[in-house]
């Protein structure tokens, strides 16, 4: 059973946290089935940077970064070390424990889910 976390620059959300089995999905889909909004403008083929996300904690236990991602994060609002896509985070242990933070959706223009 893996456990997300979902912490939010937005300090009116509270933390969420999921558990399920997450394995072979992505961060992305997980914020889907947990009615967490994040925006997907590309509908998740890393060709966008709304999905822009940080990792916090349990980096490891995701699908390494690509070329591609790293080149779409330069162009996400305020990029950091730990910025990710959601889309390309693919869970890969059924016993991952990840923390991420989902950056202020009011401030990304993107559709909502
Ligand atoms: S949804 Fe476009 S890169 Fe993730």
């Amino acid at each position: 059973m893996a456990t997300i976390i979902f912490q939010f620059e937005d300090t009116k959300i509270p933390t969420k946290t999921v558990t399920g089995d997450f394995t072979d999905t992505s961060i992305l889909e997980v914020t889907e089935e947990a009615d967490v909004h994040l925006n997907h403008n590309c509908g998740g083929v890393c060709a966008c940077s709304t999905c822009h996300i940080y990792v916090e904690k349990g980096e490891n236990f995701l699908e390494e970064i690509s070329d591609k991602e790293e080149d779409f994060i330069d162009r996400a609002t305020n990029p950091r070390l730990e910025s990710r896509l959601a889309c390309q985070c693919i869970i890969l242990e059924d016993d991952a424990v990840v923390t991420v933070t989902i950056p202020d959706q009011s401030r990304i223009i993107g559709h909502e889910h």
